[in-house]
């Protein structure tokens, strides 16, 4: 792929689609929609209103970071805060596909408030092929993917679609990017699913639950920076193992699964071949910093048959 060529037929197709309308883009932080935003951005500049939504479920210092990092482009990104709306989503959901959809309903009503309140008309977004294959195919619905599943979002939420990056794969998105003059921070970002944490919390979400997960990602994340892996992460599992405190006594605990896994385009993947002094270590932090933990467990296996996220 020619990446400038690429460049420009996104950006002349954006300004043909959106017309003399406004569009609000809306950007994780990620590379696909970092991506996408500044396509926006060259397209139809101030017409692109960007907005970050907060929902919760995001790794730690997310929010501020992006911010910062669009400054530096010239990119003014509007924060929501609607945690609280995408927690009472979830209240008493266990079942992944019903945490996925409550997910993807409150994550459109939420932009759909903020379409109407702006008065745009086009919503852009950073859908990758790898989303597209994989709710078509059944797998999981992805939370960006709506026309493809045959929804009619200008009917549902006001709003049409636009996703720039559709026809790309993590790579390719990576390339444009560098290409676009991002920072390393957001080309080499590595992937996070839509529905942020929740997609590493079995049972129940909810902001304590949520917390433990956020911890555990950070202290993973940290102690594999720099490794080649494609994902490092944990995962909340939902059941509570016995343990043992110090002097003696039963209490339960959480378990936490750490995944790391190797992938290039994450179709399949591979566990990641990590030391066993580094597994130590990231257990002993998580057992340290996270003391409600009785179990810590690293995820041996593939995708498939696994996937790489837990829900
Ligand atoms: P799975 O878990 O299906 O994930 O093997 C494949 C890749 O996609 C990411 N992922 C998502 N990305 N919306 C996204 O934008 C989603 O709903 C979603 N679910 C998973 C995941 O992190 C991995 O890189």
């Amino acid at each position: 792929m020619d990446c400038k060529k690429f460049v420009a037929k996104q950006v002349a197709e954006i300004r043909r689609t959106v017309g003399n309308a406004t569009a609000i883009s809306a950007l994780s932080g990620g590379v696909d929609s970092s991506v996408v935003t500044v396509l926006g951005h060259l397209a139809i500049g101030k017409r692109m209103k960007v907005l970050f939504i907060d929902d919760g479920l995001m790794r730690q210092d997310e929010p501020q970071t992006v911010r910062k990092v669009f400054a530096k482009l010239g990119i003014k990104v509007q924060v929501l805060d609607a945690a609280e709306r995408f927690f009472n989503a979830f209240k008493g959901l266990t079942d992944p596909e019903e945490k996925r959809k409550a997910f993807r309903e409150t994550f459109y009503r939420v932009f759909e408030d903020a379409v109407r309140a702006s008065g745009a008309t086009y919503l852009l977004q950073g859908t990758i092929k790898p989303d597209i294959i994989e709710t078509q195919k059944g797998v999981k619905t992805q939370h960006n993917v709506l026309p493809q599943i045959g929804m009619d979002t200008k009917k549902l939420f006001g709003f049409e679609v636009v996703e720039p990056v559709k026809e790309l794969y993590k790579p390719g998105v990576r390339r444009v990017a560098k290409a676009l003059g991002l920072p390393a921070v957001i080309s080499q970002r590595m992937p996070f699913p839509g529905p942020g944490l929740s997609a590493r919390c079995m049972g129940e979400v909810t902001p304590e639950r949520i917390a433990i997960v956020r911890k555990g990602c950070q202290i993973v994340e940290q102690e594999m920076e720099g490794s080649k892996a494609f994902q490092t992460f944990v995962v909340l599992l939902a059941d509570r193992p016995t343990g043992i405190t110090e002097d003696g006594h039963r209490r339960e605990g959480d378990a936490l699964a750490i995944r790391c896994v190797d992938s290039t385009n994450a179709v399949t993947a591979k566990a990641t071949k990590v030391s066993w002094a580094k597994l130590v270590r990231m257990r002993d932090r998580i057992l340290k910093e996270i003391p409600t933990v009785t179990k810590v467990l690293y995820d041996l296996t593939p995708k498939p048959p696994s996937t790489i996220e837990y829900i």
